[in-house]
């Protein structure tokens, strides 16, 4: 969350909108406000937005400024509200700072701060840091010193980008938790990953927690958590991190759920599950939030089923604070797509220092992030850059994944995840006019429930976070034999039920469930197969999608559902790639 930017440069041409480059592409982690910092012959300047980039940008075009390095932010609120006065960077006299993570022990300093003198202009905990500073400076100390001694005294989770009024063409950074990656190219550059800086740079480096950088216009120095330097090894730009821009689509959102074939190809052709992976494992334990959590809950409907291995998923943001017993022979799966959700990567590392013997492995969108580096095993899925907040080619990559380590010993499956990307545009090309039907008859409706079983049931839970996190309907996904003892009581005329009733195991139970529900409301829409088809009449509104093998339907009915919640979005004019209060990597707890 937050997305963080430092560039310096020789000449004061480009700076600004080298700047503002790359906070386009970290837009995606918060867009309450932005802000932009710049040095120039000894003066710091700053422009300050709320809102998305294009305000600062309009601020920018009336009011310009110049320098020879720069620092940018892209907020997602914490401490205070999204105002001007809270949008970073946070400036003192002499340096100027920006910040993504949480400072937890911002209130003594604070108040330490204040008796000795000092004002504060914001409610945000990054003001008390940049402070800090301050008053080490007016002590006599020197930038570095400055730095250094905030670094010894902030706690809690942090990527810091500073600049000195006094030093011209540095800039210090420091991590713990919050990513910072640093880039060598044309110019220097800092950015919250790598994608950011990808067009300005050849090589990265990965700031590693406790240490820190200074970086000049031509090279880096790294430092460990004891102020030692040390040398950081480099890792080429690859194409991946390359976001390619809209093409010819009106959203992310709507281009990535059209490239999930190719997501699903490309994470088949990338990974190889290595015949070892479940040797002496005795148990799985899925660690993920949000989407990648439903993803691990289909998951363990196949890892039980077919594997017969006792699998739990959980939500990461819980598990470690119930303080769980991890067994022997446990393989922890982390599901991510950013490779930097805090909760994930606490509970992985929870698990870990619980029990050292279970193994870790982690599914992850992201080259290198911190959960890819902190696992034994990593598979990437290689969904490409995902940008609109809402997630859904990452998620189908995941399941991919998923059922490549479920189906390994299982040839007539795995060809049927082969040619999944084909049934894919198939149902991308046959559904897409009924469902632009179905999002006109359901974009305002105040409540909507979706009804699944067994691998359907957490498609149900995503079509239902998927429509409320971009539409801002509300929407809730049941198991739907669990109707009956309470959520049924919803059920009128007026509340729109979407079921997905694939002809599977439970397909016979399925069909009681909905008929429950047909019987208590008009508006039931139910989404199946040619087998469905016949046995719903024509008193049901239905979608009838390909037959598809029983252990793909997951990944076939959740792009109706994508389709769908996009569908009624742009019909109630939402920003669809960045709805309101998210961001698309959560970083604090
Ligand atoms: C919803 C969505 C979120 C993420 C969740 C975990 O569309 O994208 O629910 O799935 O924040 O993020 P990652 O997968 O990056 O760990």
């Amino acid at each position: 969350m937050c997305g963080i930017i430092g560039i310096v440069s020789g000449s004061k041409e480009d700076i600004v909108s080298s700047v503002i480059e790359g906070l386009s592409k970290l837009e995606y982690r918060g867009y309450d406000s932005a802000g932009i910092a710049v040095l120039s012959d000894g003066n710091l300047q700053r422009r300050r937005a709320v809102g998305k980039l294009e305000n600062l940008e309009n601020k920018l075009e009336e009011d310009p400024i110049n320098g020879t390095v720069g620092i940018g932010h892209t907020r997602w609120a914490t401490h205070g509200k999204p105002t001007e006065e809270n949008a970073h960077p946070m400036m003192t006299k002499d340096v100027a700072l920006v910040h993504n993570g949480i400072i937890e022990n911002y209130k003594s300093l604070k108040d330490s701060l204040i008796t000795q003198g000092y004002n504060f202009t914001s409610q945000t905990d990054t003001e008390v840091v940049a402070v800090y500073m301050q008053s080490c400076i007016d002590k006599g100390s020197s930038p570095r010193e400055a730095f250094r001694q905030m670094l010894k005294v902030v706690e809690g989770t942090f990527a810091f980008v500073a600049i000195f009024k006094s030093v011209p063409n540095k800039i210090f950074c420091a991590k713990n938790k919050s990513p910072i990656v640093i880039g060598f190219g044309k110019n220097m550059c800092v950015g919250s990953d790598a994608s950011s800086i990808a067009g300005n740079c050849d090589e990265v480096v990965y700031l590693s927690d406790g240490e820190y950088a200074e970086v000049t216009e031509h090279d880096a120095i790294f430092f460990d958590e004891n102020f030692c330097e040390i040398k950081k090894e480099r890792q080429k730009v690859t194409d991946d991190l390359i976001n390619e821009g809209l093409g010819q689509y009106p959203h992310y959102m709507l281009k990535e759920i059209m490239e999930q074939p190719n997501a699903v190809r490309k994470t088949i052709v990338a990974n190889e599950i290595p015949v070892d992976l479940l040797k002496n494992v005795s148990r799985i334990l899925i660690l993920a939030c949000g989407t990648s959590y439903y993803a691990g809950m289909v998951a363990r409907y196949w890892f039980e089923k077919y594997l017969k291995i006792p699998t739990n998923v959980e939500m990461a943001s819980e598990y470690r604070y119930r303080f769980p017993v991890i067994e022997n022979g446990t393989l922890v799966i982390g599901i991510t797509q950013s490779g930097e959700t805090i909760d994930t990567l606490e509970a992985m590392e929870y698990a870990r220092s619980t029990n050292s013997n279970c193994r870790v492995l982690a599914i992850s969108n992201v080259k290198n992030s911190a959960i890819a580096r902190s696992a034994d095993v990593v598979f990437y899925t290689e969904a490409g850059v995902e940008i609109g907040v809402a997630s859904t080619k990452a998620f189908m990559a995941q399941l991919t994944v998923l059922a490549m380590i479920a189906f390994h010993d299982r040839p007539e499956v795995l060809n049927e995840l082969r040619n999944f990307p084909n049934i894919c545009d198939d149902i991308l090309s046959s559904v897409n006019d009924e469902i632009e039907n179905l999002a006109k008859n359901l974009y305002s409706a105040q409540s909507i429930i979706y009804l699944g079983r067994d691998s359907l049931y957490p498609i149900a839970l995503e079509g239902a976070l998927k429509l409320k996190e971009i539409s801002y309907i509300h929407a809730e996904g049941f198991a739907a034999g669990e109707m009956k003892h309470g959520p049924i009581a919803l059920i009128d005329d007026n509340l729109p039920v979407i079921c997905l009733c694939p002809s599977c195991d439970v397909f016979d139970k399925m069909v009681s469930n909905i008929q429950i529900a047909k019987a208590r409301g008009k508006n039931v829409i139910v989404f199946t197969d040619s087998i469905g088809n016949e046995t719903f009449g024509d008193d049901f509104k239905k979608i009838v999608l390909p037959n598809i093998c029983q252990e793909c339907v997951p990944l076939a009915y959740v792009i109706p559902m994508q389709l769908l919640a996009y569908k009624v979005a742009v019909l109630k004019g939402e920003d669809v790639d960045k709805p309101r209060n998210l961001a698309k990597s959560v970083t604090v707890e």
